[in-house]
This record gives structure tokens, sequence and C-alpha cells, in this order.
């Protein structure tokens, strides 16, 4: 872009050369190069407003690409805090739904009983026994995680005129209690919902003295539970 200065100087120097020639063909070549010199320099004075224009743009261009570029930085941030915590909620999903999968029994008893007193009472047909967690052997479950479990049991009378008392028990402690009456095969049942830690145990035991009482079986007295839900 030529400088006013620069254009001044070379109408100058033509001017200057011009000075001792014809006046009146002077006169014309002069206002003729005044207009000139008017012309360039508003056309000057144009491209420095534009050049002016162009840097100020230029300058709040560079502000708003520093904004954005800290936007940017600030989402990258959120995203990975996010990625982080779906993993992380992921692994927390599938850690319950790996231990707790399946952890479930049913089971009833084959044949009637004689119960002696605090006599645990084996449940010893398995219907389901889905994480092996229920002894048929012993008649206890074993809590394999810690958590909120459901337990029900069914106890009939064998008709012996006795009645039945059964407890369901959480490491030696009564959690539940199921009566039936002897004198007409009478059934007693009772659900409870309980915390277990990992490890403790749950049966069910007759409580009732004297001993002797009898317990039916065939499928109609049975003891089940399941995990509600891993802590
Ligand atoms: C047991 O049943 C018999 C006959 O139905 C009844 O007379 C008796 O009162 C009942 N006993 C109890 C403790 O409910
Ligand atoms: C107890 O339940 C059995 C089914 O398991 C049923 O046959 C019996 O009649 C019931 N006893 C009474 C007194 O309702």
């Amino acid at each position: 872009m030529p400088s006013i200065a620069l254009v001044q100087f070379v109408c100058l120097c033509v001017l200057t050369s011009l000075v001792t020639c014809d006046s009146d063909v002077t006169k014309e070549t002069l206002s003729s190069l005044q207009q000139q010199v008017q012309t360039l320099q508003a056309a000057c004075q144009r491209q420095n407003d534009e050049h002016q224009e162009f840097k100020d743009c230029i300058k709040r261009l560079t502000v708003e690409n520093h904004k954005q570029n800290e936007r940017i930085e600030d989402l990258e941030a959120e995203n990975k805090l996010l990625k982080d915590y779906l993993q992380s909620d992921g692994s927390q999903q599938r850690r319950v739904s790996e231990e707790g999968a399946g952890i479930g029994f049913s089971a009833s008893l084959s044949t009637p009983k004689a119960l002696g007193e605090h006599q645990i009472i084996v449940f010893d047909t398995v219907v389901t026994n889905d994480g092996d967690s229920y002894d048929p052997h012993q008649g206890h479950f074993t809590a394999p995680v810690t958590g909120l479990y459901a337990f029900s049991v069914t106890v009939m009378c064998d008709g012996s005129e006795s009645n039945l008392h059964a407890a369901i028990m959480r490491d030696g402690q009564m959690i539940g209690k199921a009566y039936a009456n002897g004198s007409s095969y009478d059934n007693g049942s009772k659900l409870v919902v309980v915390q277990l830690e990992a490890g403790q145990m749950v049966w069910v035991e007759h409580f009732s003295d004297p001993s002797g009482y009898k317990i039916h079986g065939y499928g109609h007295s049975a003891f089940s539970g399941f995990l509600i839900m891993a802590y």
C-alpha cells in the first residue's frame, strides 16, 4: 500500500519540475495533479481504515478462539468425568449381578419326621438351589454375600394330635415362627425379610418340648429363601 507521504513526495517532485514550463499548461497540469493526489489520499485513507478494521477483526477472532479453546478444555474434562462415572457404575452393576446372580433355593421334606427339642428340620428334597448356598444334608442356608434376603417356611402337622412350633433362625437367633395345630393336619407358615452378613446362616428348627412331635412330609412342609439385593 503506497503511503500518503510517498505520494505527496512524488507529486512535489513532479510539480517542481513543472514550475519553469508554460504557465497555462502548468496550471492545468497542476490542478489535475492536485485532484489525483486527493484521490490517492482518499484511497490511502480508505485502505488505512480497512487495515485497522482487519486488525480489530483479527484481535476479536483471537479472543474468541481463546474462549472456544477454554470451552473445549472444560467439555473434555466433563466428558472424562462422565466416562469414568459410567465405567465405575457399570462395573459396580456387573459386580452385584455376578455375585447376586441366581441366589435362591427351595426344598421340601420327603417323609414325616419325629422332632426332638431344638432339632433342625432338614428339608432334604431340593427343588432349586441356585448358587448352592442351601445344604440339604444339614438344613442350613449360608449367605454368600451381604444383602437383603427373604425366607419362607411352611410346616404341616402329620395329624398325630401334637401341635407343631417351628422357628426360622439366623445364627441361633429366632427371626420368625410358624405354628400348626396338630389335631387337623394344620399348616403353619411365615415369610421373613432379613439382612444377612456374608457367611451368616439361616435354618428352621423345632422349638417345643416335649419332643416327639411330628412334621408331615411328601412335599407339604417346605423351606425357601432368596437374595433380594446384595449391598
Ligand atoms: C387345634 O384344633 C382343634 C380342633 O380344630 C381345636 O379344638 C383347638 O382349640 C386348636 N388348638 C389351638 C391351640 O388352636
Ligand atoms: C395344609 O396344606 C396341605 C397342602 O400342602 C393341605 O392338603 C391341607 O389340607 C392343609 N391343611 C389344612 C388344615 O388346611
